[in-house]
């Protein structure tokens, strides 16, 4: 699978909108730093950092110095390395919605047309519009051009159509990368290389063999610091709509014909539209809102969702979401797909859990009357993994059969540092591999779905349910599912 590769970059202008915004001291400057250090950043490879606030260069490599150092690992920074990573950095104050404000930034990038130029918006979504029209009426945008575009896109189908009509007046769609960055995530393209590089599973693949799918996006952190975007957000937009529908396509999609960009994507969108339609009752029966409540961690005490200063008095916003949905295809009609996601759980875990059925018939004794069938376990975070449960007999001189995993640790297998999805995705970029990247039908094809579940938790006020923080979520989401006689995988 051809999706990253050691090669040295052509040359490239990387303008950074957001260069003092949060993400941007996470993830994206640290991502970059690492191919620096890997080498992979050609010498002509610069990078333009625009904010608001008014600093010159040297002072933003400073704050950067300041800041972004504890994202990176001791065992990773090399202090020669990052000064010379800071040398391609440069700094522009602009008022995005200003075009006159942008002749900085066109002095940087004067005679340098012929290099790649990625514009990447790490912005609030009601700046989209204000940079596209900056960059286009400044005459920035060339040829080599690439805008890259971080979620939400837009908060229902309508919003996002807008957002990427006023794209496509000044980019061509091929120039358009849509950011899902847990399409970065290693464990994720793992599972295309499980599902299209094995041909043990494909078998296995489809409802006579699959009984149900959970996909579990758990987080422990809260609202941290965004409690004000969030509560016009709420999990339904800032993780299903997203994260949780490409994990549940990456497991759905057919075999695509080749692993070139639209051949992926054309797979993928058959799933998205292949969804059955969650509206009005069947909504309300088929998910879950949840909202959490303080509580307390081995680490101490948390607030609750609703003491955050940003979120309303009365807030209704879900922090926690499960759901029950299908698809309408040969492959999987009545294999329920189970997803949730929440903020404020247990643990931080993102799982996907595959239940094989169970033996048609036993001739064994098990402890557990076959009640835990085969499952494949695909786990994406905290630590990389795939479990495989089969039941064996235990020792003993009697014929007692028990559960046990195969187990497949990834920092046992590869004990090398693992790249960060930012890393991934920001070479796509500059590289023009839209393979990881939602093109604009698939974003379009996610609201579809995702609108009349919002629409008819509106139509029947239908409210959150309190759980405390620390806990796996509200107890409707075990109804959800334990009403199909089944229960969320928490080993
Ligand atoms: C983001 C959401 O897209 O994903 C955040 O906006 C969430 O609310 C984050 O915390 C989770 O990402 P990860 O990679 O930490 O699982």
């Amino acid at each position: 699978m051809n999706l990253i590769s050691n090669e040295t970059l052509q040359p490239f202008d990387f303008v950074l909108f957001g260069g003092t915004g949060d993400l941007a001291i996470r993830k994206l400057i640290p991502a970059l730093y690492f191919r620096h250090c890997e080498g992979q950043l050609p010498d002509d490879g610069q990078i333009i950092s625009i904010g608001r606030t008014g600093y010159g260069t040297s002072e933003y490599r400073q704050m950067l110095d300041d800041k972004v150092r504890e994202h990176i690992e001791d065992k990773e920074f090399d202090a020669q390395s990052w000064q010379e990573f800071l040398e391609r950095v440069h700094y522009c104050s602009i008022d995005v919605t200003s075009v006159a404000s942008y002749a900085p930034l066109a002095e940087l990038l004067k005679g340098r047309d012929d290099h790649v130029r990625v514009f990447y918006l790490s912005v609030a979504p009601d700046l989209f519009n204000a940079v596209t029209h900056g960059v286009h009426a400044s005459g920035l945008i060339t040829e080599n051009s690439r805008v890259t575009l971080e979620k939400p896109l837009g908060r229902d189908q309508a919003t996002a159509e807008q957002i990427n009509d006023n794209l496509a007046a000044v980019f061509k769609e091929s120039q358009i990368y849509r950011i899902d960055h847990y399409l970065g995530k290693e464990t994720v393209q793992n599972l295309l290389a499980l599902r299209f590089g094995n041909a043990l599973f494909e078998p296995l693949w489809r409802n006579d063999r699959i009984n149900d799918v959970q996909i579990t996006i758990a987080e422990s952190l809260g609202v941290e610091g965004r409690g004000a975007f969030y509560d016009e957000t709420g999990a339904l937009r800032d993780m299903v709509q997203n994260h949780l529908l490409q994990l549940l396509v990456i497991i759905a999609m057919e075999p695509p014909a080749s692993i070139d960009p639209d051949a992926v994507r054309d797979e993928k969108i058959k799933v998205l539209r292949a969804l059955k339609p969650l509206v009005g009752i069947d909504a309300i029966e088929n998910s879950v809102r949840g909202q959490y409540k303080a509580g307390a961690y081995s680490s101490g005490p948390v607030p609750g969702y609703l003491d955050d200063k940003d979120v309303a008095d009365e807030s209704n916003t879900e922090t926690f979401v499960a759901l029950k949905a299908e698809i309408g295809s040969w492959r999987w009609e009545g294999v329920p797909f189970y997803l949730r996601t929440g903020k404020r759980m247990e643990s931080k875990t993102t799982e996907i859990v595959i239940n094989f059925k169970k033996v048609p018939h036993s001739i064994f004794d098990t402890a557990d009357g076959f009640n835990t069938p085969n499952q494949l376990i695909i786990r994406l975070q905290p630590q990389e993994s795939i479990r495989m449960r089969i039941y064996v007999k235990a020792w003993g001189d009697d014929i007692q059969l028990q559960p046990v995993y195969l187990n497949l640790d990834f920092n046992d297998v590869f004990q090398k540092r693992k790249l960060i999805a930012y890393e991934r995705l920001l070479l796509d970029v500059i590289r023009g591999n839209p393979t990881l990247f939602m093109r604009r039908d698939e974003v379009a094809a996610a609201w579809a779905w995702i609108d009349p579940i919002r629409a008819a938790w509106e139509q029947y006020q239908y409210p959150t349910r309190g759980y405390t923080a620390g806990t796996w979520g509200p107890s409707a989401a075990n109804a959800l599912i334990s009403k199909d006689g089944l229960r969320w995988n928490e080993d």
